[in-house]
């Protein structure tokens, strides 16, 4: 991979086709950490209402932190998988009580918090803070099993691992936040689980598995 161009393509695109959500007008880690947490199970569209409503109701984390957790689960009403929330609501007290209400800036740091994973983690980080971390959820694993024809089982830790390395060696330093977005929204919006538009693919020429017309079988999910 060409990465200089492939970087170059890939934030073009974004810079002009970047969709406009509530969570991109501001880089406040707490609003990125409360979007990231709500999109983990839930489409983008399911979740802006709630996002508005939820920062409407807490906007910043010491308001959050010093809610109880009825309000703060009354939120998040109709979301689902309601652990999130009370994860949320902890690791928000922690962050008040151990950083001095100030969200951390070091991977190590942010993924002792609750409910906090490797995708969550490098996503505050990059988009919060541009830190050039990684963040990889299921829809960067399919845009990157195409561009490089991997076909590891997604399902698999190691798998993600690799994957956390090929954006380590890829990602543009000084627009980690931009770049990892990047990733997202060309999985949301172009390269997406079955009939990807690889017409109107910014990274198309960068791709070996439309090369080699492979792109609707991968990634590799393996069956439990
Ligand atoms: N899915 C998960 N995180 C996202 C983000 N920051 N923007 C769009 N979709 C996402």
């Amino acid at each position: 991979l060409d990465t200089i161009s492939f970087q170059k393509d890939l934030l073009s695109w974004y810079d002009y086709e970047k969709r406009d959500l509530p969570w991109r007008k501001e880089n406040d880690p707490y609003r990125i950490w409360v979007s990231e947490i709500m999109l983990q199970q839930t489409k983008v569209a399911a979740v802006i209402p709630y996002f508005y409503n939820f920062m409407e109701k807490f906007p910043t984390l010491l308001d959050l932190a010093e809610a109880e957790e009825d309000e703060v689960l009354k939120a998040w009403e109709g979301l689902g998988y309601y652990s999130r929330a009370r994860n949320l609501h902890a690791a928000v007290k922690e962050v008040r009580d151990q950083y001095g209400g100030i969200v951390p800036d070091t991977e190590k740091e942010i993924k002792s918090l609750k409910g906090v994973g490797p995708y969550t983690a490098g996503a505050i980080l990059s988009i919060a803070y541009n830190v050039p971390a990684p963040a990889v959820d299921g829809n960067v694993m399919r845009v990157l099993s195409r561009i490089f024809t991997i076909y590891d089982d997604i399902g698999k830790d190691t798998t993600r691992k690799k994957f956390e390395q090929i954006v380590r060696d890829t990602i543009a330093e000084e627009r980690a936040s931009d770049f990892n977005q990047a990733m997202m929204e060309l999985g949301a919006l172009i390269c997406t689980p079955t009939s990807p538009a690889c017409l109107l693919c910014p990274v198309a020429s960068h791709c070996a598995a439309r090369e080699e017309g492979v792109q609707e079988m991968l990634p590799v999910k393996a069956k439990k």
